[in-house]
């Protein structure tokens, strides 16, 4: 029997991971959460988890054979992803699975790939075995934050530029593997979809599965800038996912990968299958 721990396991790949550990034979699953009394979920243990609380990060480590490690998306996570490692390497955690984003490599990295780099950094002189999930952009963005609007314009700052914009399930399924198995101690894998498509090409997906009419539109970046601070987001967060969309426009997320198919042996996902499961969603 092995033990897992999910952190971040209320979160968009977190919760995922944990639905699909949970079919495996012989794993424990774990989930360290801020709160573990409102997120009970049958055959899996919760426990306190938080970035603010060392004592709950060693706790929740303990016993541990594999991590899944994910820090949400926030100036100053290096510094937070100390301690944690401080606390898993105390409490001889196994093996770390971390989240961590696409284009590591980037010449200039996106700011966001900046902070990762550094956990990464930090994470590979911890001396625990590591494995990082360098996912591209989600297609759940387009559940949520990138969504239709009502007018069944997506509106964002992208230009023509196309992204390889992977399913989360995806990213869980190369999670399980890696969390289950030996062999994935110090490697990269980069995950992409089968396909990078550009905004007309999301909105035409979400058009042919909902039979709504959907557009894309080319915001302007000072626009969509104005729009977000007048939503109340933080300006780190607006500068983070502006330059994210950035690099969309410049045509450098749109990089195709088999890391999906190597790592599960099976094909990632499609957006247009991506768009057929969640239409009810956008209509
Ligand atoms: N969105 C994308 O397209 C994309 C692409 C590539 C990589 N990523 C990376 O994915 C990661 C985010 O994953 P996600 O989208 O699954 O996350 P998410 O849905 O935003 O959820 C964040 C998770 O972190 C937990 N959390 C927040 N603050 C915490 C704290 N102080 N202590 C303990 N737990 C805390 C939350 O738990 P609570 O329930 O307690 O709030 C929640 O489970 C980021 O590192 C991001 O860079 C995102």
């Amino acid at each position: 029997m092995r033990t897992v721990l999910v952190t971040g396991a209320t979160g968009t790949v977190g919760s995922q991971v944990v639905e699909a550990l949970s079919r495996e034979p012989n794993v424990r699953v774990r989930i360290g959460v801020r709160a573990p009394e409102k997120n009970s979920v049958a055959g899996v243990e919760a426990v306190h988890f938080s970035y603010a609380d060392d004592a709950s990060m060693s706790a929740a480590c303990a016993g541990t054979d594999s991590v899944f490690w994910v820090t949400p998306a926030m100036p100053g996570m290096a510094a937070v992803a100390q301690g944690f490692l401080a606390a898993a390497k105390s409490a001889g955690a196994g093996h770390l699975v971390k989240l961590s984003v696409a284009t590591m490599a980037d010449p200039r990295p996106m700011t966001i790939a900046q902070w990762h780099n550094e956990m990464e950094a930090a994470m590979r002189a911890s001396g625990i075995p590591w494995t990082s999930l360098r996912p591209n952009g989600f297609m759940q963005n387009f559940l949520n934050n990138s969504a239709p609007q009502p007018d069944g314009g997506i509106y964002l700052p992208m230009g023509n530029g196309a992204a390889s914009y992977i399913n989360v399930r995806d990213i869980a399924a190369v999670a399980v593997k890696t969390l289950t198995e030996n062999g994935h101690e110090g490697k990269i894998y980069d995950l992409s979809g089968p396909e990078a498509l550009t905004g007309s090409q999301v909105a035409q997906a979400i058009a042919a599965a909902t039979g709504r009419s959907i557009r894309y539109v080319d915001v302007p970046e000072a626009a969509a800038r104005q729009a977000m601070l007048g939503a109340n987001m933080p300006e780190w967060m607006v500068d983070m996912i502006l330059d994210i969309q950035a690099h969309t426009r410049r045509g450098e997320s749109a990089q195709i990968t088999d890391h999906v198919q190597k790592v599960t042996g099976k094909p990632p996902r499609t957006f247009a299958q991506f768009a057929l499961d969640h239409a009810d969603h956008w209509k």
